[in-house]
């Protein structure tokens, strides 16, 4: 399989980049083809919701987006990563959910199966609200859900105990 990894965390050095990367590695170490994507680290504009993706199918802002919608296109499978903000997703992947609309309005080339990593620092995050948007993103992309890694307490034990092999097990069968 393609795996592309979405990874919404600006902090390169956190849990939510961390466990992308053992997912990188779980993922190579059965001979898929997965790469990591930093969404910080690309010029991706926010959508206006000028409505020209109804008419044209495709979105007209000249940002880069073009080469990352190019590769989830290519994808067999995505995996989006966020941190918990404030009960949801980071505003980095809420940018890139957002720029999915001409996907909800049109036939496309999309992922067969889509899965989500998240990182809450409190013991009892509240994941439901970004878990409801990444499966909805999911749904956008015709994509089936394969499964979530849900991590709490990050900011006291970190994320050295998630079992990533398990769910790469799980999500990658
Ligand atoms: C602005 C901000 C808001 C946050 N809101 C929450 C929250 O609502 N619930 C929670 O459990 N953790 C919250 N956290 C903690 C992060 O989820 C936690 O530190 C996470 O591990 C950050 O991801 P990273 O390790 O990839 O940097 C928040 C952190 C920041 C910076």
């Amino acid at each position: 399989m393609k795996v592309t990894v979405l990874c919404a965390s600006g902090n390169t050095d956190g849990c939510t980049h961390a466990l992308c990367e053992g997912f990188v590695r779980e993922c190579t170490s059965r001979g898929h083809d997965a790469e990591l994507i930093d969404l910080g680290a690309l010029d991706i504009e926010d959508c206006t919701g000028c409505g020209v993706c109804r008419k044209k199918g495709r979105c007209i802002l000249s940002d880069g987006s073009g080469e990352l919608f190019a590769k989830v296109e290519d994808s067999d499978m995505i995996v989006m990563a966020t941190p918990i903000r404030f009960n949801g997703p980071s505003s980095i992947m809420k940018r890139f959910i957002d720029r999915l609309n001409p996907y909800w309005l049109s036939d496309k080339p999309h992922p067969s199966k889509a899965c989500g990593i998240l990182c809450g620092g409190s013991p009892e995050p509240v994941f439901s609200h970004a878990l409801s948007e990444l499966r909805s993103a999911a749904v956008t992309l015709k994509a089936d859900w394969a499964g979530e890694l849900l991590i709490a307490d990050t900011d006291s034990r970190g994320c050295g105990g998630a079992d990533v092999k398990g769910f790469a097990e799980k999500v990658l069968s």
